[in-house]
């Protein structure tokens, strides 16, 4: 249930002068008390990643396979009924292998002939600015190794089956695909106080965003598809759900390392993309 960007660095963390420009992430860390995973502090890409073809297929061990294989499995037993359409559809677009860790040049030429993002391999949480930067073109960073077995439940960073499985599907849905090349647009103008609002619309939706569908609420969020306990937990009565309003939306608390207690409920990704539209244009991040 990790992000890939965030915690740009301790610097800017310091210089932070109000607790109201802090990240959730950076209060998390904050509050940790020095006790930090290193998977969870953003990497500074060191030159253009490897996009599509470039990208190397690794030597597996069996046991990652078998690692990906579980982890598939058990989320499948939950997602039908679950999971919106668009999210299951996606799986089939992308051809998601269910016995083998994919391929991310595969997914890369799937994705591009379906809504013209590619993919490019990141080694991990990255910098905030790379993020944005390959969001706004369209390119969609992948972490390419899977959890230890260890962490099957949950692992406090992105590992290739959160970015693989939880974010990949949503990128072949056309309105889903325009939005998040423009949340990328939109946060590489982001400074000061609207970068934790920038952040929350990025949890609240792409991580966490549930979608009405025959009158029903279903999942959409890389977190909660990509997380066995969270699909069940979100569409629970723990969890309160509000309609889709950028405005409250932003200045929603949540904690990042924990089960969520409040999700946003959109009526359809058209509405998810106008919105962010709206709201950016409202706060002057885009024309
Ligand atoms: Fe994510």
């Amino acid at each position: 249930m990790s992000e890939a960007f965030t915690m740009p660095d301790e610097t800017q963390a310091q210089e932070a002068t109000s607790d109201e420009a802090l990240s959730a992430f950076e209060k998390a860390h904050a509050e940790a008390d020095g006790d930090v995973d290193p998977r969870t502090i953003p990497q500074k890409l060191d030159g253009r990643p490897p996009i599509g073809e470039e990208i190397a297929y690794p030597e597996y061990p069996e046991a990652d396979h078998e690692t990906w294989r579980l982890l598939v499995s058990r989320q499948m037993e939950q997602l039908p009924g679950r999971a919106c359409e668009a999210y299951l559809r996606g799986q089939d677009v992308l051809k998601l292998e269910a016995d083998r860790i994919p391929d991310l040049a595969n997914l890369s030429r799937r994705l591009q002939e379906a809504t013209g993002w590619t993919v490019a391999n990141v080694p991990g949480l990255i910098h905030e600015k790379d993020f944005f930067e390959l969001l706004s073109e369209r390119i969609f960073p992948s972490t390419n190794y899977v959890r230890g077995r260890e962490e099957l439940d949950y692992t406090p960073a992105p590992d290739c089956f959160h970015d693989i499985f939880g974010h990949m599907p949503m990128l072949t849905q056309p309105d889903f695909a325009d939005f998040y090349q423009l949340f990328g647009q939109a946060a590489l103008n982001g400074e000061g106080a609207i970068r934790p609002k920038l952040e929350a619309f990025h949890w609240f939706t792409v991580e966490f965003g549930l979608i009405k569908e025959h009158g029903e609420h279903r999942i959409f969020g890389a977190g909660i598809v990509s997380s066995n306990e969270e699909v069940t937990h979100a569409l629970s009565d723990a969890v309160t759900t509000q309609p889709f309003d950028p405005d409250v939306l932003v200045d929603t608390e949540y904690e990042v390392y924990h089960l969520q207690d409040t999700l946003f409920v959109m009526d359809s990704f058209e509405q998810l993309l106008d919105g962010f539209r709206r709201w950016t244009h409202q706060h002057g991040l885009l024309d």
